[in-house]
């Protein structure tokens, strides 16, 4: 199976997402700013794989703590700064950091120390390596349910619209709009995929499209800009995409461009479904307008595949992602099931029970 990143030998192994669909090259982080350099650049991205990734670059952080005079606390808290500073928009990032904060307060606990000596380090790490292994697997689970619970909304030939790539790529395995994709293949539905390119970074054109060739998923890319023509064609029955933040009142996050196919969707009648793991939900932000949009380097659109493609001094606005009302979704799917459509009030209920 695809495999988005492993630990291998004390260092965290990144399948390097930069460089597909033309090279499957891995990338060896061995430190905790490699990690963080890897988010950044989006040789690993994804709200799910980012988060599984900072969770990694922790351990890397806590084994390359040298004592010596040096504050334990204050060090980590650096850590976590450095992981956290890298992407601001997904969620899934700042809540496994505190999965391993959460962890390494326990191991205060079980050690009866609030930090490790030369002695009980080791004993340290391999908790935390732990905990983000299960985060890994328990991602993966997830995912699973999710797409179960998904594949059971679409009919039984079903041309489903996606954007970006919430894939196994995005995630540590398996995917969520894609993987309710693959479970709805997996019960045996016929299911094809249309998916937009996604300008500037081509995650549609570059992973989607890469993801599903390789399991013989039948996948026909098109242009951000073809959406709206192939809705009023009668050719997409339903629109699936991942998300990267989803606010106490439903709003969401995602890619750029999100928007404009909710809008479009519900202009043509066609149901739009996000799916996101719990990890995903984050009720501290109460609405879409609460979510920091990151904005990245405009030479994503000066440049394509380092060609230029516009005056190179041209002023670029490059929002990474752009915020669907919660009245544009027709239902929410996570791994504790779909709600539809994802109010306050169902939202609320999901994260407490
Ligand atoms: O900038 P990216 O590629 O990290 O953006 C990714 C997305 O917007 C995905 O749709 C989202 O993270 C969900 S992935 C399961």
């Amino acid at each position: 199976m695809l495999k988005t990143m492993y630990w291998q030998d004390g260092s965290l192994m990144i399948l390097d997402q930069t460089a597909l669909p033309l090279r499957e090259n891995y990338i060896r982080a061995a430190d905790c700013a490699r990690v963080a350099a890897a988010i950044k650049t989006m040789e690993v991205r994804g709200a799910p794989a980012i988060g599984l990734a900072a969770a990694y670059g922790f351990v890397l952080g806590a084994a390359a703590f040298r004592g010596a005079g040096s504050d334990w606390d204050e060090y980590m808290k650096s850590v976590v700064r450095t992981l956290g500073e890298t992407r601001p928009t997904a969620i899934n990032l700042y809540w496994a950091l505190r999965r391993m904060e959460n962890r390494l307060q326990a191991l205060y606990a079980e050690y009866g120390a609030t930090e490790p000596t030369p002695e009980t380090q080791a004993g340290f790490v391999a908790a935390l390596l732990a905990e983000a292994e299960e985060m890994a697997a328990d991602d993966e689970r997830d995912n699973r349910l999710l797409g179960a619970a998904g594949a059971a909304l679409l009919p039984a030939a079903a041309t489903v619209l996606t954007h970006c790539n919430a894939g196994a790529l995005a995630t540590g395995a398996y995917g969520t709009a894609l993987g309710v994709v693959r479970a709805a293949r997996e019960a045996g539905r016929d299911v094809r995929v249309y998916a937009c390119e996604t300008r500037p970074c081509l995650q549609g054109a570059r992973l989607t499209a890469w993801e599903l060739r390789r399991e013989n998923i039948p996948v026909t890319l098109i242009a951000d800009g073809m959406a709206a023509y192939l809705m009023q064609q009668g050719k997409i029955d339903l629109v699936l995409v991942g998300a990267d933040r989803v606010a106490a009142n439903g709003d969401i996050a995602n890619k750029i461009g999100t928007y404009a196919l909710a809008v479009l969707a519900q202009a043509h009648a066609i149901p739009f479904y996000a799916a996101a793991p719990t990890s995903t939900i984050d009720l501290r932000t109460g609405s879409g307008g609460d979510i920091p949009v990151e904005e990245r380097d405009g030479d994503e659109l000066r440049f394509l595949a380092g060609v230029p493609v516009a005056p190179p001094e041209v002023a670029v606005y490059n929002p990474s992602f752009d915020i669907t009302p919660a009245k544009y979704v027709t239902g929410l799917i996570t791994e504790k099931g779909v709600i539809s459509p994802p109010s306050a009030a169902a939202l609320l209920k999901l994260m407490t029970t």
